[in-house]
């Protein structure tokens, strides 16, 4: 067996003991004689799968009783959608927009109402995050919208926007369980599970209870109305059941590794690694602006694109690949999820090191 390390910005890389625990689970789940995936989602077995994950995580992010954890389908970008269904009861929304993802909830959020932009950070590539201290919040607005974590473009918001009292909603795809977070502060966090937790094709949600209504907006699919998910557990169809079971493998294994405030530990060790390289190098160079920088996706260029190719093609030669940067901004990426172990940086780090003697 040989393992590469994968720097793909999602679907990415796993924990190596959770990955084995499950090939050892495949043909027999814990004297089921049955793999999870061709177990029934209304099975005792089962209940206790999803039940055990919604703990585990409630335990990691320390989830106040007064937020549902719902475990969706259709992925992140089912929820640009379902957001707006659900919360615009003036239909009007806030939305900093500092990435494409944003970009596109922000897009979709105005099929349903009014979607103001409040700030962007297009005019740099979004290359930074914008002082979001005192925004014209509208006085009747029914959210306010962040992406907390640009997967494309490296930024993060290292302090949360001032909503003005307005519920505060936040896709966290990209930085789910890499720190501790303060879950009060919002009315709704959720993110795509397939960068940070676990297989691509499901989306965690934590909503506070008082979001959760039959008052959304005509039309809602019932699917996408958070109570009908609420109300049934997240099982009222059937639900992506392999994907639950290995993000929970993954909440157990963050337990054991001492949880979110040691996770930001070692994410942090990590991305200093790496950008303390890229700060001096004379080949290499950063996208972000320092005080905005992501400690999971971080993009860097050389300024030429041949040499870029030419980065991305030897790296992957020598066992370190999915090192392209977005389709839509080129250059190169390194995304160092909770899962990349210091060795897999430490091991970029010295690549990139050789690769500029050599191209000097
Ligand atoms: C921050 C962010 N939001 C949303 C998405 C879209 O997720 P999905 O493919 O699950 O719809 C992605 C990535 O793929 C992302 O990085």
């Amino acid at each position: 067996m040989s393992r590469v390390y994968n720097f793909s910005a999602g679907p990415a890389v796993l924990p190596e003991e959770v990955l084995k625990e499950v090939a050892e689970e495949m043909m027999d789940y814990q004297g089921t004689g049955m793999s999870v995936m061709e177990m029934s989602h209304r099975s005792a077995d089962f209940q206790k799968i999803i039940d055990e994950a919604e703990q585990d995580l409630r335990d990691l992010m320390k989830i106040p009783d007064n937020y549902k954890v719902l475990f969706l389908q259709g992925g992140a970008s089912q929820q640009f959608a379902a957001i707006p269904m659900n919360l615009m009861k003036n239909k009007v929304a806030d939305y900093i927009v500092t990435g494409q993802w944003a970009k596109k909830a922000y897009q979709e959020a105005q099929k349903y109402g009014k979607a103001n932009k409040i700030a962007s950070s297009e005019d740099k590539t979004f290359s930074y995050i914008p002082d979001c201290s005192d925004l014209p919040i509208s006085p009747d607005a029914d959210y306010v919208y962040i992406c907390e974590n640009n997967t494309i473009y490296g930024t993060k918001f290292k302090e949360l926007p001032n909503t003005k009292g307005k519920t505060l909603v936040a896709d966290v795809s990209s930085c789910f369980l890499s720190e501790p977070v303060d879950v009060s502060k919002y009315g709704i966090i959720y993110g795509g599970v397939q960068k940070n937790i676990g297989p691509a094709g499901m989306v965690i949600s934590i909503i506070r209870e008082d979001l959760i209504t039959d008052d959304v907006l005509e039309g809602t699919p019932t699917m996408l109305k958070f109570k009908t998910q609420a109300d049934a557990g997240s099982l009222y169809n059937t639900p992506n059941c392999y994907c639950i079971y290995v993000c929970g493998k993954v909440f157990k294994w963050l337990k054991k590794m001492g949880g979110l405030e040691e996770m930001k530990r070692r994410n942090e060790e990590k991305a200093k690694i790496l950008y303390d390289y890229l700060d001096q190098s004379k080949l290499f160079k950063g996208t972000v602006v320092a005080k905005d920088r992501s400690l999971m996706n971080v993009p860097f260029v050389t300024g030429d694109k041949d040499m870029d190719a030419k980065f991305v093609k030897e790296a992957k030669e020598a066992g370190l690949v999915n090192l392209k940067g977005h389709r839509t901004v080129g250059g190169m990426r390194a995304s160092i999820y909770n899962a990349m172990p210091k060795e897999g940086v430490e091991a970029l780090v010295a690549f990139m090191k050789k690769f500029e003697e050599e191209n000097a």
